[in-house]
């Protein structure tokens, strides 16, 4: 009998959630040149609050048996994200910004899980750092590319402690297949995972709705 390795058995089962969030109209329109650098902006301020609830959940989760296995300073988001938001709208970038709804449900369900039980923990430190890794990486050159930033703008992708992502998802999924959980709490962490995507994509229907709002806004002005 052969044994599906877990971080396997977590791709398969949450791919068709990655297509829904791959998907999603306003990160298409991103990629394919329809959206605007305001756009852009959007979506990295919806970022700086999740990350800035993922990364408290890694603080409180420093000493924790498992969860340290996937901790790692190399990943940690938070200052390029403030750097980023300071070189896109400036000094005062923190009076700008405010979660959309999706953002406040998602940062509500990692303080709720992230910090207290080690599957959550991993759950949506996967789906987002593995995520930036992979797909981030084309993200971060099609907006180079389109909007004409260097590196400042687009911090958030670079990861300078990462020289090759590939090993390191590599190493990821090594250490996802040596936890030891059993089927009930792997079946748990795929589900997080999942409910993980599902935020993410619905954050995207957010970030459309809240452009078209401006957008009438200023046809009405
Ligand atoms: C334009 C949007 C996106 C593109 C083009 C994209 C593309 C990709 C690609 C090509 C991979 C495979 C990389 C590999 O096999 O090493 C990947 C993996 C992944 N993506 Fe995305 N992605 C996008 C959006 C997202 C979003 C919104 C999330 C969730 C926040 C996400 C989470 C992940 C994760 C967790 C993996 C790793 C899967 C695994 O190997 O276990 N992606 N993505």
């Amino acid at each position: 009998m052969s044994v599906i390795p877990f971080s396997q058995a977590l791709r398969e089962r949450t791919r068709t959630d990655h297509s829904s969030s791959e998907g999603a109209g306003f990160m298409t329109d991103l990629m394919s040149g329809r959206g605007s650098r305001d756009d852009y902006i959007a979506l990295v301020a919806q970022h700086y609050f999740i990350y800035a609830a993922l990364e408290a959940a890694a603080e409180s989760m420093r000493d924790d048996a498992i969860a340290r296995c996937f901790i790692s300073d190399d990943l940690t988001r938070l200052p390029a994200l403030e750097q980023d938001l300071e070189f896109l709208l400036g000094d005062d970038w923190r009076a700008q910004i405010e979660p959309l709804p999706t953002t406040r449900r998602y940062v509500d369900r990692i303080d709720e899980v992230a910090g207290s039980w080690p599957g959550g923990f991993v759950a949506h430190h996967y789906t987002r750092y593995l995520g930036d890794l992979s797909g981030g990486q084309i993200i971060r050159t099609l907006m180079q590319r389109q909007f004409g930033f260097e590196t400042n703008g687009v911090g958030f992708y670079l990861f300078d402690q990462i020289a090759k992502p590939r090993e390191f998802k590599d190493r990821y999924r090594e250490q996802l297949d040596g936890v030891g959980w059993d089927d009930a709490e792997r079946a748990r962490v795929i589900d997080e995972v999942a409910l993980a995507y599902r935020f993410n994509t619905e954050l995207f229907a957010d970030l459309a709705h809240a452009r078209e709002a401006q957008s009438s806004i200023s046809a009405a002005g």
